[in-house]
């Protein structure tokens, strides 16, 4: 089968090759798919790169996500006839075929396009997965960092489905803005975090703040939070050093969280996880443009997609198909 393989870690545009990979026979609790889309994310890159928390290995076929249809599934995770159509998630989704554990592998309603379904077993799980762990009540305030990511637009959409009053920091120019909910008004700009953050103090507190950015901009975040408020941090988007102060957590009575998608699949009691796929199923049948593409490209031209993923400013995930 043809795959996207790296023999070492590295930037993508140098490590990554398309070949010739043995195809792969589906073990106990594995299924086995044939692969249609791919939505290259920002862990795609921390995997080639040796950066994320799944380690690489060698030759390692590149990609984590994907949807596709059921070829055959190995002992112990059957219930999945061939054809059927699934969003999965595991390492070597860039290739013709994947191998995914039973417990990755998520039934595809037939109104889901194949451009969303292939983002389902990442962002919007982890969108729901974290709002459920800070359960923000109605009427808090919860402020959304990197406000016009994926994650952001599925957070700041399933929140107002909870009536919680979300805010979005956006990056704007050289400095940053701060917005009251998706395309709502503009509450305050500064030249950095903490001072668009300073300016808008007068509103209130945050209840919850859910931040991938990470780095030193952290302590911003913590200085803009209730006290006894929770911050949780999801992406390292900053992956700058930041140092600390206990007092800054311990006069606050914050809560500072550490949130992966996996760990939360793996805690999560099964109606949990039943109940975010019914949610974010019938949200994103409703709303397949929560998951904007910007564009596509066969699995063979993964250079051309990744060059545009450097150059492109436009909304959206680049895919690779076929
Ligand atoms: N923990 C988990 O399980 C988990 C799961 C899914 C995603 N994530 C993480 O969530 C983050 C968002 O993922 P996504 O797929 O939603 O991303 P995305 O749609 O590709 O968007 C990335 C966004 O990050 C912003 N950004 C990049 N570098 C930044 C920086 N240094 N400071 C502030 N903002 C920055 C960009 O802002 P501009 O628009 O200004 O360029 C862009 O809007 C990523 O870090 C990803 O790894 C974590």
């Amino acid at each position: 089968m043809q795959a996207v393989v790296f023999e070492r870690a590295g930037r993508p545009e140098e490590v990554l090759a398309v070949r010739e990979a043995p195809e792969p026979v589906p073990g106990r609790g594995q299924v086995l798919i044939r692969v249609e889309a791919r939505a290259i994310q920002p862990a795609d890159f921390l995997f080639i790169e040796g950066r994320y928390r799944v380690r690489p290995a060698f030759p390692q076929v590149a990609g984590l996500e994907g949807s596709g249809r059921v070829l055959a599934c190995g002992d112990g995770a059957e219930g999945f006839p061939a054809g059927t159509r699934v969003a999965f998630r595991s390492p070597g989704a860039w290739a013709e075929l994947a191998l995914a554990p039973l417990s990755r592998v998520y039934p595809v309603p037939p109104q889901i396009p194949e451009a969303v379904a292939c983002q389902f077993a990442l962002n919007p799980l982890t969108a729901w997965g974290l709002l459920a762990d800070c359960s923000p009540a109605p009427s808090s305030r919860l402020l959304i960092t990197a406000g016009r990511s994926a994650v952001a637009r599925l957070l700041a959409r399933l929140a107002a489905r909870r009536g919680v009053r979300a805010s979005l920091l956006v990056r704007e120019g050289s400095g940053y803005a701060l917005l009251e909910g998706e395309g709502g008004a503009l509450l305050a700009r500064g030249a950095s975090v903490a001072e668009a953050l300073g300016r808008a103090a007068q509103a209130g507190p945050f209840h919850a703040i859910l931040d991938p950015m990470g780095g030193p901009d952290t302590l911003a975040l913590m200085d803009a939070l209730a006290p006894g408020g929770r911050l949780v941090t999801y992406g390292l988007l900053d992956d700058r050093e930041l140092s600390l102060k206990s007092s800054r957590l311990l006069f606050k009575n914050m809560t500072w969280q550490g949130f992966g998608v996996d760990g939360w699949l793996d805690r999560a009691a099964p109606a949990q996880i039943q109940a975010a796929r019914s949610e974010l199923w019938a949200m994103l049948a409703e709303e397949p443009g929560l998951l904007p593409v910007a564009a596509a490209f066969p699995l063979s031209r993964v250079d051309e997609a990744i060059r545009a993923i450097r150059e492109s400013r436009l909304p959206g995930k680049i895919l690779l198909t076929g």
